[in-house]
């Protein structure tokens, strides 16, 4: 065997591990069971280039125009693109279409590094709005829209809005109310809906941006419908684009040789919602819904089903669990997980998010419960044998809610401060980062997951800041940005 990547994967897979993270379609098991095995079994033959008939990804014309007319039905808007650099390519097409260059675009501060790159690419000015603070775990939360209408009216040249819903956690702004402003002040609403691309045809979850009256929406249909790692779509849902200028952006920013296999994921994955789409959403939102039901009862977990805010909402294919009540972080819980072949998506503080997919059968629900069970009951005995066991922990609804920022196993992530800005143009240099409180950052520090930068060119550094990355690396979490030595690129100073 090749030793690496392919060892490393071939031995994951040897685990029958039960997938709670990204893509949705959690393995070959349901391609297979809806009859698309053939397409497996030749997967290497089908990755093929542009050959006569086989289209072109940028004059579509045959076979990827029939894709793309597939998901323009299925979503119901003016023009669907198939995306070959996920959701991170369409929003910086999006975005380039939106804006001129010099000018300014309103983006929410917890969008994904790609809007940011977007700023980079177009010289564009960004105007922050700030998401509200999802206060029982310190996330990011929804943005109002009357921080969008207050920041429309400061900035009456800035024709562009920016921000994604529903967030990595599942929590969804009011997009309607969004829009609506947006529409006001005549300018273009571009909603990130990489996480919710199977929000349309959920019942019993927040609305689809689609029907929401965005002008642009991405959708990352690797993420939890039944397409390939990497491939995704964007609908245009109104005639306030420009369609050659979004297309000219996407060939700027999309490979030359989009991959076959893909687009064709793609296209199973249209024709697997068409065919079989009733049956399968509805089966996913029963397993959600016993799931809750069930983890109810789990002694000292808690779940974050509904936000906070009057003008959020849920995206609960996203499970939230939260087992600090028995001094578990939301790491220490995916460890615990993790021994039992069950791999999760993204931890923050106390928080370890579940993606749920297409894929997901019940017996995956059932393996997870299962395995919650067994941790609670596990910590409980612990807590018992030391006496330290906290009074009423049977009831879910007794538990008092422990701030994250009172959690000592978790971290008060500094996400939402309103930092001095400054021009991150001129020359950079590389420095330890504890040595640079009050320094300009020159790139961008962004943990990841959930690929949100803490830290923007342009942006000052604190104390908070430094100590928040220091915790995160010394806890070897991934942060995009500082080298291995703990260096940073800050913006030079005047000698
Ligand atoms: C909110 C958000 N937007 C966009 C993206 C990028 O999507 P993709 O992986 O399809 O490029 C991500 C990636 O996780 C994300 O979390």
């Amino acid at each position: 065997m090749a030793g690496g990547i392919t060892e490393f994967l071939l031995k994951h897979t040897g685990l029958c591990p039960v997938s709670f993270h990204m893509p949705g379609h959690k393995g070959s098991r349901l391609y297979r069971q809806l009859g698309y095995g053939q397409f497996l079994d030749h997967i290497m033959d089908c990755d093929i280039t542009e050959i006569p008939g086989a289209d072109n990804l940028f004059q579509t014309e045959g076979i990827i125009q029939e894709t793309q007319e597939k998901y323009r039905e299925l979503y119901d808007v003016r023009k669907s693109y198939l995306l070959i650099n996920g959701t991170s390519g369409g929003l910086i097409a999006a975005v380039l279409a939106a804006v001129e260059p010099g000018d300014e675009l309103i983006l929410a501060r917890n969008c994904h590094k790609s809007v940011f790159n977007a700023l980079s690419l177009g010289n564009i000015k960004p105007v922050y709005a700030y998401p509200q603070e999802e206060e029982r775990y310190g996330i990011a939360g929804v943005v109002t829209a009357e921080e969008i209408e207050k920041i429309m009216e400061a900035h009456p040249q800035a024709k562009a809005v920016v921000l994604p819903s529903p967030n990595y956690y599942g929590i969804c702004s009011d997009i309607a109310a969004i829009a609506e402003v947006v529409h006001k002040y005549d300018g273009v609403l571009i909603v990130d809906q990489a996480h919710g691309a199977h929000l349309k045809f959920m019942k019993d979850q927040p609305q689809a941006a689609e029907d929401c009256g965005a002008d642009i929406i991405v959708d990352s249909i690797h993420k939890t419908l039944a397409s390939f790692t990497q491939s995704a779509v964007l609908h245009v849902n109104s005639d306030r684009i420009s369609l050659p200028i979004l297309e000219d952006g996407l060939q700027k920013i999309e490979s030359t040789s989009p991959s076959y296999l893909l687009m064709a994921s793609l296209d199973l994955s249209a024709e697997i919602i068409r065919e079989h789409g009733t049956q399968l959403f509805e089966k996913w939102q029963e397993n959600l819904d016993e799931f809750y039901r069930k983890a109810e009862n789990i002694p000292g977990l808690r779940l974050l089903r509904e936000c906070s805010e009057k003008d959020g909402s849920m995206d609960q294919t996203k499970i939230d669990l939260d087992m600090s009540a028995l001094g578990i972080s939301g790491a220490r819980l995916e460890e615990a997980l993790m021994e039992r072949n069950i791999f999760c998506e993204l931890t923050t503080g106390n928080i370890l998010m579940c993606m749920t997919g297409i894929g997901n059968t019940k017996a995956d629900y059932d393996k997870l419960l299962e395995a919650l069970q067994e941790i609670a009951a596990q910590e409980s005995r612990g807590r018992q044998t030391t006496q330290d066991v906290p009074k009423d922990l049977e009831k879910p609804e007794n538990l008092e809610h422990t701030k994250t920022s009172e959690n000592p196993a978790s971290l008060k992530i500094p996400w939402n401060k309103k930092r001095p800005l400054h021009s991150a143009a001129g020359e950079t240099e590389t420095e330890d980062i504890s040595r640079c409180s009050g320094r300009i950052c020159g790139a961008s520090i962004i943990p990841y997951p959930p690929g949100i930068p803490l830290v923007c060119p342009g942006e000052v550094l604190d104390e908070e800041d430094i100590q928040y990355v220091l915790r995160l690396r010394e806890r070897g979490e991934n942060v995009i940005g500082i080298d291995e030595q703990n260096r940073i690129t800050v913006i030079s100073e005047p000698r």
